[in-house]
């Protein structure tokens, strides 16, 4: 990997991609052993709740033989109790490596430039580059191919959508998200994602329409309307969203061995109608496990330089 962090999926070439999966495959197989991590310690600083990642990346320390410390906003308060650049260069002290999930992107990236140690985004309001690589891992072993399939995201253009938007642009997909007006994924993204796309024979196609969205699709993929540090919008959002709503209908648009796919957690009602997150199309259980695989592969990259 270019860097010492992992903050954006456009931090990954494709090499770099192909090998996260190749090694999450065989840690998950048993294939790859060992305790690569023995005697590392990874601090999890966290300013919004988690279930998947908080307890994916403790459990992944601990499988690989290291030790997680979860640090709670309320105990560290990142830039209020002290500087962003003084918790980074502190920290740097005592552990190996951060795991960092914050409302701005802004607050991992300066962590990342003050710390001399490994810095992972584990969700900011912009990305979720380990979310979007465990995807890819799910996609592949449903699948077995990443190159050519056509993955739907259906809803909000948030962080979850970003990071999926570059790792299928990177994989050589053909990426297709209908948002509803003044929700559309950010143009930087997709600036970089229709570069990476380019290059690797995939596509990035925006629209309004969740059936032309979805229509033959592979992976039919959505995520929650109201993202964590947007509560105050949930009204509003819940009625601009409401026509976007993943249904069995919607999802008999897509080919007929189509996955469904979200990063939890779900709003059963709003994003996915009630009862589908059990349909027999539904991946989404596999995918948290994911999270553990992925992650284990990035920490012994980035970590057990
Ligand atoms: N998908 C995901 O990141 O879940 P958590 O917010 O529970 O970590
Ligand atoms: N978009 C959601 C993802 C949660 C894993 C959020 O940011 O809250």
């Amino acid at each position: 990997m270019k860097g010492k962090d992992l903050i954006s999926v456009a931090d990954l070439d494709v090499g770099d991609v192909r090998r996260l999966l190749e090694r999450a495959q065989a840690m998950k197989m048993g294939e790859e052993g060992g305790a690569p991590l023995t005697g590392r310690t990874l601090a999890l600083l966290f300013e919004k709740p988690s279930l998947r990642t908080r307890v994916s990346f403790d459990v992944a320390m601990y499988q690989l033989g290291g030790h997680a410390i979860y640090l709670s906003d309320a105990e560290v308060g990142l830039g209020r109790r002290e500087p962003i650049a003084d918790v980074a260069r502190t920290i740097g002290r005592y552990v190996d490596g951060i795991t960092a999930r914050t409302f701005a992107q802004a607050t991992v990236e300066e962590l990342a430039r003050h710390a001399t140690i490994p810095v992972i985004n584990a969700l900011s309001d912009a990305e979720h580059p380990c979310q979007a690589l465990g995807d890819l891992l799910t996609i592949y072993e449903k699948k077995g191919r990443l190159t050519g399939l056509t993955l739907a995201f259906v809803g909000d253009g948030n962080n979850v959508a970003h990071s999926l938007m570059l790792a299928c642009a990177l994989a050589g997909m053909h990426f297709r998200i209908a948002s509803p007006h003044g929700y559309l994924v950010g143009d930087d993204f997709r600036r970089k994602a229709k570069a990476l796309a380019t290059a690797s024979g995939g596509s990035i196609l925006c629209t309004k329409d969740p059936v032309a969205a979805v229509r033959g699709a592979d992976v039919v993929y959505t995520d929650v309307w109201t993202s964590m540090g947007q509560e105050a919008e949930a009204v509003e959002r819940r009625r601009v969203f409401t026509p976007y709503q993943v249904t069995q209908e919607l999802l008999s648009q897509a080919g007929p061995e189509a996955i469904l796919m979200h990063p939890l957690p779900a709003h059963p009602g709003e994003e996915l109608a009630p009862g589908l997150i059990d349909s027999p199309q539904s991946v989404v259980f596999d995918q948290a496990e994911n999270r553990l695989h992925i992650q284990k592969a990035i920490l012994a990259e980035l970590l057990g330089r």
